[in-house]
């Protein structure tokens, strides 16, 4: 599958398309290069050479011995990791790369990938309004100050006024990095906010680099939206034209940011060896927490597991593939994998028909000053299906009219609506008319109008205005511009429609994701303004600065511990109890498919009472196997099923006899506390905790429970939820559970 940003300002189904005429032309770049040599990535494990110049050393002699002398293995290595762990990336013909597996010391080779890169309000809602003196602030946490977020991105835009780094203290001592400069980037670039930034343009073809500058400097936009929203400094009255009015800053807003650019160009083209570099570097480097709003192949996870090994919380894109079950990315078990959700916030955006019925859609339709466009006046309506065909057409008139576009049912593309409207908004454009109405299913994305008048509408309010448009000789619209509401009256959060689902395709014993957090319609910095994107990339960077205020907090809790607490804390219902809604095909309650523990609670996640916490060296033994795939080495085969792991949630793909797990909880809150277990068992399975009740003191700060699941009937079934909370008073320690009762292994489930 194509790589590309995990986010989308309008559609992601148009990045799609761009991606997939990219990686045409790459493959292509590659036969004109008359070479039929790949870019391999080679793993070989800890760093067992000490310096790191030894480690150069050894993969040298290595590739010397292979391709037969220095000068050969000079010219074919594209980056050497060797810091967080040793290996490297090297241009190899396939047979070159087969005998390579056969060096003892080699663990996994495998071929480079390509990666596509997957708010002012959204703070406000998690209930982190740092406005009002501190309320709602966590104690201790000092905006994150001493915290360093690594963000792996397409760099970063240092002049946006969210990254002054007026009245910080000087950087944090331990920092090793670096500033690496370029033609568009000097050494004042790099501040007491932005402390660090590094590029990896290695291997990159031309094309690429065309459109983009070797410096950390983001001309995209992706990696300097991602790195407001985890660590933006305050910035009064941002908005977008007007929408989304507000103080515009990060999650940890003093925290200090580590740039390490591996996307390039408009489109954000980069390869897993850029990632492991930066992931090497930021290990070096004394970065705290981690960001990657990228899709990232799980084979090559083991940057990652090298990372929260030395201790770094990693956070990951859960990726924009959803509602369809399975779609989830970067999933392994070490990481925070992150769902999006949406806030309580809305752009209503009213419509009045010729005979003045008033409609209400939603757009980020806007005043442009010096057009008729977005201008609320009566014009001509005429309403198309919209179809790929119709839309390549040039018959229709909508010279100064408004179209209304209303995608047939059995349209493919009324599945993939971000593509027609872009193509829509494209057309009307081109036509030289005056708005678009767009009917679709809910998607949570609202595209940017692009001067001209726009409206999402839904299905059935679009069938309304087509039945007008039929019934009346000269019909007639205008679209106002979109005001934004925010609070109450909205029904959130709620999980996004284009959020990847569970259960994940590569660790179904874990449950995947972990978390949910805002990503629909975010504001956050680009350049020198702020604009909306949506994404999974978005709701990423909100859990990295979480993790950083976590970690200022606690400086000694592990990744597994801070993964805790935000999973353990996380809201099941809104504020008023209502369960959170997972919005797809149809909309339905969401379970830990779509969101995991739930939706982030910043505050409580502070405080968490208990944590499920992980000796990063289990990971080991759960995944030698899984990590070492496809490689000559032996590992552990008596591997225990990853439900053993010691993980804030509980899930068994397979349920056919009973089973028992163990969990171990430490107490980190008061130390004399007693926690009692409520139980829900999933449907159609008993579950039992011994002991149910749980006493904490000076001496037992650690208890390890037994949970037994049993299947209550012999049945091919499905997956069914519950979950287990251990309370204290009002306080909630509580972990997601899924089972599916089954009879015969491996069931394809296609009947
Ligand atoms: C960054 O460096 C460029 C020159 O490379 C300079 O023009 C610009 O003002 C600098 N920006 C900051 C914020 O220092
Ligand atoms: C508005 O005017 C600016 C500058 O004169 C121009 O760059 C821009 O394209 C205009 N916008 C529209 C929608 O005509
Ligand atoms: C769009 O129109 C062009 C020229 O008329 C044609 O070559 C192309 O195949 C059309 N594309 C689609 C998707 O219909
Ligand atoms: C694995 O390596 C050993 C030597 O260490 C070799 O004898 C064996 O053939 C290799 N197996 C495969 C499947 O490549």
């Amino acid at each position: 599958m194509e790589k590309g940003f995990l986010s989308s300002s309008s559609s992601r189904a148009h990045h799609r398309v761009a991606w997939v005429l990219l990686c045409l032309c790459m493959m292509l770049c590659r036969v004109h290069g008359g070479s039929s040599r790949k870019v391999y990535i080679v793993y070989l494990g800890e760093v067992k050479h000490g310096h790191p110049d030894h480690v150069v050393a050894s993969h040298h002699d290595m590739l010397t011995t292979l391709l037969g002398s220095k000068e050969e293995s000079m010219a074919s290595v594209v980056y050497n990791y060797k810091h967080g762990f040793s290996g490297f990336a090297a241009m190899l013909t396939p047979e070159q790369a087969k005998q390579l597996t056969e060096f003892p010391e080699v663990i996994s080779v495998e071929p480079n990938r390509r990666h596509k890169a997957s708010t002012t309000r959204s703070w406000d809602f998690l209930g982190l309004n740092y406005q009002m003196s501190g309320s709602g602030l966590p104690h201790g946490t000092n905006y994150g100050e001493d915290v360093i977020i690594g963000v792996i991105d397409s760099g970063i835009w240092p002049e946006s006024r969210s990254f002054s780094d007026q009245g910080y203290p000087p950087i944090p001592s331990r920092w090793k990095g670096m500033c690496q400069l370029g033609p568009d980037w000097d050494k004042n670039n790099c501040s007491r906010k932005i402390i660090g930034a590094r590029f990896y343009s290695a291997g990159l073809p031309d094309e690429v680099l065309k459109t983009d500058s070797l410096s950390p400097r983001d001309y995209g936009g992706h990696g300097t939206h991602c790195a407001s929203t985890a660590a933006g400094s305050a910035v009064q009255a941002a908005s977008f034209n007007g929408l989304a009015k507000g103080v515009a800053r990060g999650g940890a807003p003093h925290a200090r940011i580590a740039v390490y650019k591996t996307l390039w160009g408009a489109k954000g083209v980069g390869y897993t060896s850029a990632f492991l570099a930066a992931i090497d570097d930021a290990i070096h480097d004394g970065v705290d927490v981690l960001s990657l709003s990228v899709g990232f192949p799980d084979e090559n996870s083991f940057g990652a597991l090298h990372a929260v090994q030395k201790g770094i919380t990693v956070v990951y894109a859960g990726g924009n593939d959803g509602p369809r079950p399975q779609t989830l990315e970067n999933t392994s078990p070490w990481v925070i994998t992150v769902a999006a959700s949406k806030v309580d916030r809305s752009f209503p955006t009213a419509i009045t028909l010729g005979n003045n019925q008033h409609i209400l859609g939603q757009s980020l339709n806007y005043h442009v000053v010096n057009s008729s466009a977005g201008s609320s006046r009566f014009t001509g309506l005429v309403s198309d299906e919209c179809t790929i065909a119709s839309l390549n057409a040039t018959a229709m008139d909508v010279k100064g009219k408004i179209l209304l576009c209303s995608p047939l049912p059995e349209d493919p593309l009324a599945i993939a609506p971000g593509i027609t409207f872009n193509n829509a908004l494209q057309y009307v454009r081109n036509g030289g008319g005056s708005g678009l109405i767009f009917a679709q299913y809910t998607t949570d994305l609202l595209g940017v109008c692009q001067g001209i008048a726009c409206v999402i509408v839904d299905l059935d309010t679009g069938k309304k205005i087509k039945k007008y448009i039929l019934g009346t000789s000269s019909p007639m619209a205008k679209i106002e511009l979109a005001r934004t509401v925010i609070g109450k009256e909205i029904s959130a959060p709620k999980v996004a429609s284009f959020s990847s689902r569970g259960p994940s395709p590569d660790y179904p014993e874990i449950i995947k994701p972990d978390i949910a957090a805002p990503g629909a319609n975010i504001l956050a910095a680009v350049r020198n303004s702020y604009v909306f994107m949506s994404g999974t990339s978005m709701a990423t960077p909100h859990v990295a600065g979480i993790a950083a205020l976590l970690k200022a907090q606690h400086p000694d809790w592990s990744p597994a511990a801070i993964k805790s607490a935000i999973i353990t804390s996380a809201h099941v219902t809104d504020e008023r109890g209502m369960p959170i809604l997972a919005e797809g095909l149809p909309r339905k309650i969401a379970d830990p498919f779509d969101y995991g523990g739930g939706n982030i609670n910043p505050g409580g996640a502070t405080d968490p009472g208990l944590v499920y916490d992980i000796d990063p060296r289990d990971y080991n033994k759960f995944f030698g196997c899984t990590i070492i795939r496809r490689a000559n080495v032996s590992c552990d085969a008596t591997a225990l099923p990853a439900y053993h792991l010691n993980l804030p949630s509980i899930a068994i793909p397979e349920l056919r006899h009973p089973i028992t797990v163990w969990r171990t909880v430490t107490n980190v809150g008061e130390v004399n506390s007693v926690y009692h277990a409520e139980v829900q068992s999933p449907a159609g399975v008993r579950m039992e905790v011994e002991p149910p009740v749980l006493l904490f003191d000076a001496m037992n700060k650690v208890h390890t429970f037994k949970v037994k699941l049993s299947p209550m009937w012999k049945l091919q079934g499905d997956y069914t939820f519950g979950s287990i909370t251990c309370h204290k008073e009002q306080k909630a320690v509580r972990i997601p559970v899924a089972a599916r009762i089954t009879i015969q292994d491996f069931y394809a489930d296609v009947a």
